[in-house]
């Protein structure tokens, strides 16, 4: 539990190694070089009055409230201003100063509606406790002057609100969007009593703005406010904890007033976002109370069954019956589960425990399959670790910036404005990908080289621009010799420069013009720190795990790893992607990536466990549902996942799941997969457990329960019960011994603990005994598997061809306000920005087919076909299209095929041949998704 109000230093932290002292009020204080007088004084224990002053901004120095004295200086210096100096001499309270303070405070208040008894901020509000600390009692030039009292609000975000007759220009908003967010939406007009914030385009919702809520937490009055606060009041405790959304894994003080939320702020001491936010953490919680949520378990025998709610009791004893009947009947290989990247570690560990320890077998697979899975090989293979190497503050020290196959201002917003803050202050970013994304061009920022390549080509792109490094000499060969094996690397160097891979041999395959690539390539190598980012669009391809080895190739040839600034870096789509990996979710793997057929590992869990585990790898997702359609696999858990609308080819998803017996989904809602279930065990949201979310740059965060399970059992306890009705005992009081067994049994973990993870806020692993405080950046001697290890990275060209039947080519993603299968902020007031899935189209595409925007489109490719509504945009390049798949009824994985990489089987959703037609109805499958959603909503109790 943490008081609601954070100290505020004032201005931003200085680091230095010069230490300055000066006097305070007679008290000496030594503060590093660079700090203001106005945060020296703070050290000191003093609190000079301010307003526009902030330790998340820059000092503006605009309100002269904070005006000091200093020995030897004329005049009243702005404490917030003015650096410290050795042997300064500052006063900050004497009669002069407070009369100077009063009289700007005069200023303000005769120009501010006096309605603080009912104004939603009161009682934390800047100016009225700066009016109260300046000793203010009267207001000399009245209240019936010149005002701003008849602006009007401005209520177009559907989360705060903007009254401008509140507004004291103090700028700190425009300076947050500025400098904290990057979008620039904001401006202060006018000067003297005519200057007012202004978003561009006339109000918020029109504007550029992207609901990140920096400026309503900069804003010291109540000009910018959460309508949270305004309907419910001002908080009066808060918790620490976890963003669920994103794999940037952005800290939060949860804001309550008694047990209701009533506020999310981005905390300053996280260490992954350091207070910033994006609006779906920021804002779009409200799914977690949704009248949605189910919040009793319920059965049926078939799918064609209405659903009855039960007891927990008869909930898990149904399941587990069905799951021991299934197995004497099918045998012991016919079930498994799911893990979900949404739950915690100590929840994903536990599933995986009770499908090896209580189902007996390894079918236990996680969403990481669909996503990053090529990630965990590419990186493992190469480096020997499957994880980022760096932490996010790592890009501080980025000369060049490589972002490939990701969209970060729509997937990872918060990293984003980190990203777009080094590049303003000079890195140079090359951009990798079929879309002009964002990043490309956007306030101070254009990218230095947009590789607009056509989709599925990356291998043969990434092989051309490491070509022009080798071959024109800019590689690092003194440290490849030192640290990566060396007939490998010879190998492979007699690979890459051959003829063959040079950038003018792949333009016509790749689409981008051979000297772009020569320029980018140079400059990569040329850089004394480069760092890459990529996502999906890397790793959901046939060739993904051979990408992501080529870009290990690439960081590794040139130096760029082991230290800060540079590194591979994998922007995780879940907020527990990582982690679910990391907790032994794959079929093949134990947690900590080990092997199941190592009996030294499996002898470690089984003496833990009490249980022999099978050494033979258990099911991927795709083989269960092969499986499920050949009648081998009869019983799926799945928690906290949709396969039903996020994995590829629906029809063929949906085939599996009703050819299946026992379809057991824990979810907070009636997802498109629990329409399909035979048991359904509700699920909690973050704000109701406690736990710990692993984020990309493998941080381990606490998640600290903020309210109790609606449906009165966290996850956790929810597999607890289960295996215990199993038969297979579990015996855990709180998520922390769960935490305490996954250290006890995983080298990369084993000095994790709650205890520490409060102490220190958050830990990177490893964490052991080398490392006791954790791994920022990793690979810094030696690579974690000794030598790195080149490996040969052949472009083969994926199976997914255009042909005169399908000749555009479909790649897919996800946008700012939406998070994946939309099952969360679909709930929120978030569909305000995304209330429908679109498909992107080239303007000259659109034009030769007759489609117009807003057309209804058919989208058709040898999988299936859905209806999608047109965007016609010249961000897609010619020959290519694009749409998300946020919501349900757009079918987007219906036409998706089940082509994927080849050694890990993530889907290529990136890649799919389409044709398009301007169409008057929905599809078949549409119209059969209408049906069914009717039929099964019927099927729920009270309707
Ligand atoms: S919410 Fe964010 S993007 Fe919008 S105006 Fe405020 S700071 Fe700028
Ligand atoms: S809206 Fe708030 S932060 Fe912005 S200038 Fe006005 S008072 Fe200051
Ligand atoms: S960037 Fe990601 S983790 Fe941070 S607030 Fe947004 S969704 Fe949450
Ligand atoms: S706080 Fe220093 S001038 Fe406003």
């Amino acid at each position: 539990m943490y008081s609601v109000k954070e100290p505020d230093g004032g201005t931003p932290l200085r680091i230095s190694t010069r230490r300055v002292t000066l006097e305070i009020d007679g008290t000496r204080v030594t503060v590093p070089a660079g700090t203001s007088v106005m945060r020296a004084a703070t050290d000191a224990g003093v609190r000079v009055p301010r307003l526009c002053a902030t330790d998340t901004l820059e000092a503006f120095g605009s309100c002269r409230l904070c005006l000091v004295e200093i020995e030897g200086r004329r005049g009243f210096p702005a404490s917030c201003t003015t650096p410290v100096e050795a042997g300064m001499k500052v006063r900050t309270q004497s009669d002069r100063l407070a009369q100077l303070r009063r009289g700007s405070m005069e200023l303000y208040i005769s120009d501010h509606p006096l309605d603080c008894l009912t104004c939603p901020a009161n009682g934390n509000c800047e100016l009225q406790e700066m009016a109260g600390v300046v000793g203010l009692r009267e207001v000399r030039y009245g209240y019936s002057g010149e005002n701003h009292f008849a602006l009007a609000k401005d209520e177009s975000n559907p989360y705060f609100s903007f009254d401008p007759t509140k507004c004291i220009a103090c700028s700190r908003c425009v300076r947050a969007c500025e400098d904290i967010q990057g979008t620039f939406a904001l401006t202060l007009e006018g000067r003297g009593f005519a200057s007012k914030i202004a978003p561009g385009a006339g109000s918020f919702l029109a504007s550029e703005c992207v609901s990140c809520g920096a400026c309503v937490q900069a804003c010291p009055t109540a000009t910018l406010m959460e309508k949270s606060i305004v309907d419910h009041g001002q908080p009066d405790h808060a918790v620490v904890t976890t963003c669920a959304y994103c794999g940037v894994g952005c800290s939060f003080r949860a804001e309550l007033k008694g047990s209701e939320v009533v506020r999310m702020v981005p905390d300053k001491n996280g260490q992954a976002n350091h207070g910033h936010s994006c609006v779906k953490g920021r804002f779009a919680w409200g799914y977690a109370t949704h009248p949605d949520r189910v919040k009793k378990p319920m059965i049926r025998a078939s799918i064609d069954d209405p659903w009855r709610e039960v007891s927990w009791e008869e909930a898990l004893g149904y399941a587990a019956s069905q799951i021991r009947r299934i197995q004497a009947q099918y045998g012991k290989g016919a079930v498994g589960a799911i893990t979900s990247s949404r739950c915690s570690n100590e929840e994903t560990y536990l599933v995986q425990k009770l499908v090896r320890a209580g189902f007996g077998n390894n079918n236990v697979d996680t969403c990481a399959r669909v996503c990053h899975s090529p990630t965990g090989y590419g990186l493992k293979a190469t480096l020997g670790e499957s994880a980022g190497t760096q932490n996010f503050d790592s890009i501080d020290h980025s000369d060049v910036v490589v972002v490939i196959g990701a969209n970060p201002t729509d997937a990872h917003p918060v990293f984003a404005s980190h990203m777009k803050q080094r590049l303003r202050a000079g890195a140079q970013l090359i951009v990798i990908d079929p879309r002009s994304i964002d990043l490309v061009r956007s306030p101070h920022i254009a990218a230095a080289h947009l590789l607009q390549l056509a989709p599925g080509t990356n291998v043969a792109l990434i092989n051309a621009f490491t070509h022009v490094i080798v071959t024109e000499g800019l590689h690092k060969e003194d440290y490849v010799r030192a640290r990566c094996e060396p007939a490998e690397y010879e190998k492979w160097k007699a690979f890459i420069c051959q003829p063959r891979n040079s950038p003018e041999a792949m333009q016509e395959t790749t689409g981008v013009p051979a000297e772009q690539v020569r320029a980018a390539a140079r400059l990569y190598a040329s850089a004394g720190n480069a760092a890459i980012y990529y996502g999906l669009g890397v790793t959901e391809h046939s060739q993904g795990s051979t990408m992501v080895i080529a870009i290990a190739n690439l960081a590794m040839v040139t130096g760029n790893l082991g230290r800060p600034g540079v590194g591979v870096n994998p922007l995780r789509g879940q907020n527990n992607v990582q982690g679910s990996c990391d907790m032994g979710s794959f079929p093949h793997e134990l947690p900590g990536y080990r092997h199941v057929s190592d009996p030294a590992v499996r002898a470690m869990f089984q003496a833990v466990w009490g249980v022999a585990i099978e050494p033979e790898p258990g099911l991927r997702i795709p083989n269960m549902f092969d499986a499920a359609i050949d009648g081998s696999f009869r019983a799926l858990y799945v928690q906290g996942e949709d396969i039903a609308q996020s994995d590829p080819d629906t029809q063929h998803v949906t085939k599996a799941l009703r050819a299946m017996e026992c379809i057991i989904v824990q979810d907070l809602f009636i997802n498109e997969t629990a329409k399909f279930a035979h048991v359904f065990l509700p699920g909690s949201s973050f704000l109701e457990k406690d736990g710990t979310f692993t984020n990309a740059e493998r941080r381990i965060s606490r998640v600290r329960k903020v309210m109790p399970p609606l449906a009165g059992m966290a996850d956790w306890e929810v597999t607890v019960a289960l295996a215990n009705t199993l038969g297979y005992p579990m015996h855990y009081e709180h998520p922390s011994q769960i935490m305490d067994e996954i250290a006890s049994l995983t080298p990369t973990f084993t000095g994790v603990s709650y205890e520490k993870l409060d102490r220190l806020g958050s830990i990177q692993w490893p964490c052991n005994d080398r490392a006791p405080d954790g791994t920022p950046v990793m690979h810094v001697d030696e690579f974690v598997r000794g030598k790195g290890r080149f490996l040969v990275t052949e472009y083969v060209a994926t199976s997914e061809r255009t042909s005169r039947a399908y000749p555009l080519l479909l790649t897919t993603g996800r946008i700012l306000s939406q998070y994946n299968v939309g099952a969360q902020t679909r709930r929120t007031q978030n569909v305000v920005w995304h209330g429908e899935d679109r498909i992107d189209i080239h303007p000259h595409d659109a034009e030769q087919r007759g489609i117009v925007d807003r057309d209804w489109v058919a989208v058709r490719s040898r999988a299936g076909e859905t209806t999608l509504r047109a965007r016609i945009t010249d961000r897609m390049q010619p020959g290519v299209v694009y749409t998300t798949f946020h919501h349900p009824e757009s079918g987007a994985n219906v036409v998706t095929t089940e082509n994927s990489d080849w050694a890990t089987n993530c889907p290529e959703y990136k890649v799919t041949a389409v044709q398009l037609a301007k169409v008057a109805a929905p599809s078949e499958w549409q119209r059969r998704f209408d049906e069914f959603t009717k039929e099964q909503h019927d099927l729920l109790p009270g309707t």
